[in-house]
């Protein structure tokens, strides 16, 4: 481990890590929303759970939906702080950030429960980065495919250049002042807020791209599934230190 390796774990005993599992997997369909389905014998909450509980952080808030009954049955959610969530994952996060009330300065982590296939070296890599940026920053992976735009009858309308273009992912971590700030005016104001760091970009702030691995998917549509489950047993999570 490097030095700055070792400073980035020492930072995450400071950070809270709010985890956004309050969705209803209307893409994905079925009974059970995604979060609650079973890799391996545990559900893919649990796996996210497991994998930010070895980063030892100072507190995990889990934020579930008002009618969600399963958590109860996850062991590791009785570690958490539970808050309910609202209609858009955007409220969903703010709900979090309002009921938990840090100092201005402090960092505060957001992860989908929905991405339990993060590289543990990937969210140190973050805080390293983005707690040296005012404005945080967030896990991302530069754009690889060629990139179309499309008309409403799904024909090309031309070719896009991609040399800028990034695929945003969570966690991505912010000081908890600003964050709820930007959030607050960002939903008053109306504007779609699909992940933190477009809140912060409406306030002006330019939150620092870390690039991850493409393989922290967000579990989606049914195809997703198998390729999370492939990804778990290929790289368990790592026993958090005792
Ligand atoms: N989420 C949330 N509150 C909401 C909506 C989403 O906490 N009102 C969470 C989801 O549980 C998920 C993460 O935000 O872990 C990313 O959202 P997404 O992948 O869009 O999940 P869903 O909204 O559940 O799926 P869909 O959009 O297909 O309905
Ligand atoms: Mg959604």
């Amino acid at each position: 481990m490097t030095a700055r390796e070792a400073d980035a774990r020492r930072t995450l005993a400071s950070v809270t890590i709010v985890v956004a599992a309050a969705g209803k997997g209307t893409r994905f369909g079925g009974e059970i929303a995604k979060q609650y389905l079973d890799i391996d014998g545990k559900t893919i909450l649990e796996h996210a759970l497991e994998r930010l509980e070895s980063l030892n952080p100072k507190e995990i808030v889990l934020v579930v939906a008002p009618d969600d009954d399963r958590y109860r049955q996850i062991p590791a959610t009785a570690r958490c702080r539970i808050v309910t969530g609202g209609d858009t994952r955007a409220q969903s996060v703010l709900n979090a950030l309002q009921e938990i009330n840090l100092d201005p300065d402090d960092w505060i982590m957001v992860h989908d429960a929905a991405r339990p296939c993060f590289r543990m070296e990937d969210v140190i890599h973050l805080v390293d980065r983005a707690t040296q940026n005012q404005a945080g920053g967030l896990l991302a992976h530069r754009v690889v495919e060629t990139v179309k735009l499309a008309d409403e009858h799904e024909q090309v309308v031309s070719t896009e250049n991609r040399d800028a273009l990034w695929l945003a992912q969570t966690p991505q971590l912010f000081r908890y002042g600003l964050l709820r700030g930007a959030m607050v005016d960002a939903i008053d104001s109306g504007v779609t807020v699909t992940d933190e760091s477009s809140a912060l970009e409406f306030a002006g702030y330019r939150p620092v791209l870390v690039e991850g691995a493409r393989s922290n998917i967000k579990v989606t549509r049914p195809q997703d599934l198998e390729l999370a489950r492939w990804l778990l047993a290929r790289d368990p999570a790592e026993k958090a230190p005792t």
